[in-house]
């Protein structure tokens, strides 16, 4: 298993303007200044994502294509970093434009394997967390709960913070992760690409 190459294709608002008809996608969402885009520098090992100190900076989909090699066969996927939500200094039409353009996005995009739900280890499930994790299940969305930032946190708040999330969304794959040290990097990375492959 390994990275072939990671590269910025586009950021786009319309799924249809995507390209690359067929290729399977894997979405990181999550709230803003999580660490979506520091995620996929990590995965990727390469600076392709924009990170920013500045909440709320990202504001198109952007769209990175990555050839890797899994199984010894050479495949190809995109990864989609989406602007993040929940930031407060943003206005409430701010955010129902969020969701507007996350929901269109998403629901008519056949091509979207999974999403990667990039949460913040040291975070309370809150109202808007239970909305995103509602519309998962309406809409039957597969999702990866993955609790990042570890590195600031010890080892067993951590694991408590895993059985605490095991009890929040029930079913469903739960992974920690820190772009920092590059913990969890592995183990995740073999978790799309495995989800990729189906
Ligand atoms: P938006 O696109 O604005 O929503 O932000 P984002 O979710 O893409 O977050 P980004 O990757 O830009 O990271 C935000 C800040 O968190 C940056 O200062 C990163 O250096 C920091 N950061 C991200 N991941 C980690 C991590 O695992 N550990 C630590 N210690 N800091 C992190
Ligand atoms: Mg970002």
């Amino acid at each position: 298993m390994r990275i072939l190459n990671a590269e910025y294709v586009k950021g786009t608002l319309e799924p249809e303007n995507r390209g690359m008809s067929n290729i399977p996608e894997v979405c990181f969402i999550g709230r803003s200044n999580v660490g979506k885009s520091s995620m996929i520098n990590t995965l990727v090992m390469q600076k392709v994502a924009r990170t920013s100190s500045t909440p709320g900076a990202t504001r198109m989909v952007n769209l990175y294509s990555i050839d890797y090699e899994y199984r010894g066969v050479r495949q190809q996927l995109i990864f989609s970093d989406f602007p993040g939500f929940g930031y407060s200094k943003v206005s409430k039409v701010m955010q129902q434009n969020w969701q507007k353009m996350i929901e269109g996005y998403i629901e008519r995009n056949k091509n979207i394997k999974r999403i990667i739900w990039v949460y913040d280890a040291r975070r309370e499930f809150d109202n808007l967390d239970e909305m995103l994790l509602e519309w998962f299940f309406d809409r039957k969305l597969h999702f990866t709960l993955v609790l990042t930032k570890t590195d600031k946190e010890s080892r067993n708040f951590v694991d408590i913070k895993k059985r605490l999330s095991r009890q929040w969304i029930g079913e469903g794959e739960i992974f920690t992760f820190s772009a920092k040290t590059g913990d969890g990097r592995k183990e995740l990375l073999t978790h799309i690409f495995s989800t990729a492959d189906t």
